[in-house]
């Protein structure tokens, strides 16, 4: 089977600090792949470099046949590569209605002009837009609060409206930067099932960043590892859990009797 994205020798410092250094990765269709890795490692980095939002120093990424390496973060979204972030990024002054429905406006084939003179395609396609935006928020359990103001939502809420946001571009590749942070329990509880229905419902691929190693572990069909920028394993959830080089990049140093 041929990767849906396949990242080569992607590299990335700040000043004198490797950010990202050589890292290589080939994710299939149809897999959830997990990112984990201590805090700094580069996992944030290593998504804003395959999302167009820093550029790479050196190396490539080439997703569904295109090399968007050098792409603008726009181009990469629309050709089915969506995120999330770390720190939610919302439209905070719009309503939870229209945050989603700008998002599915990056596939409309009316033009501004279009939209302006009210042509009969344009409003037909704003009309499945908002059809298509309410079904999202429906499914992520926002549909009682489509008029409120994003700004107004509890953090679990937009975490959610960040998600609906994303499928809203009809990603192939889902990225998702630590969705459990900030959640409560039963909240967290819920989340690897919502994932895992989403990915079917979507046909998606789903690439995540966790910390919250259980879920990881249940979720994911292979599991990558980074520490100070570099990919330190790769495999399945049970053999990186066992990997020496893992328990030394958490537990800083000595791994005996650590497993
Ligand atoms: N724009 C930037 N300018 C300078 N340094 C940066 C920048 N972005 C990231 N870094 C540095 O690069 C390193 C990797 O950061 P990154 O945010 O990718 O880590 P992370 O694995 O996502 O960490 P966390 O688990 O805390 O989210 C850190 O040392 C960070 O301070
Ligand atoms: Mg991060």
């Amino acid at each position: 089977m041929s990767a849906l994205l396949k990242a080569s020798d992607l590299r990335r410092s700040f000043g004198g600090l490797m950010a990202v250094c050589d890292v290589s990765l080939a994710v299939l269709p149809g897999e959830i792949m997990g990112l984990i890795g201590p805090n700094g490692a580069g996992k944030t980095t290593f998504f804003n470099l395959l999302t167009g939002m820093t550029r790479a120093d050196t190396g490539t990424v080439i997703f569904d046949g295109h090399d968007i390496t050098s792409a603008k973060p726009e181009a990469i979204a629309s050709l089915g590569l969506a995120r999330t972030f770390q720190n939610i990024r919302l439209f905070g002054g719009l309503t939870l209605m229209d945050n989603v429905r700008v998002a599915g406006r990056v596939h409309a084939r009316t033009g501004l002009l279009g939209g302006i003179l009210g042509t009969p395609a344009s409003r037909r396609e704003d009309r499945d837009n908002t059809e298509r935006a309410y079904e999202l928020l429906r499914l992520v359990g926002l549909a009682d609060r489509v008029e409120h103001l994003a700004a107004s939502l509890p953090y679990g809420d937009r975490r959610r409206l960040e998600i609906a946001r994303a499928l809203a571009l009809s990603p192939k590749l889902l990225l998702l930067d630590e969705p459990a942070a900030g959640l409560n329990p039963s909240e967290k509880l819920g989340l690897a099932d919502f994932i895992r229905d989403i990915k079917e419902r979507f046909d998606l691929t789903v690439l995540l960043i966790e910390h919250n190693v259980p879920m990881v572990m249940g979720l994911c069909d292979r599991v990558m590892v980074l520490s100070f920028g570099q990919m330190i394993a790769m495999g399945t959830p049970e053999a990186v859990q066992r990997d020496p080089a893992v328990i030394e990049a958490y537990l800083g140093g000595d791994t005996h009797g650590a497993a």
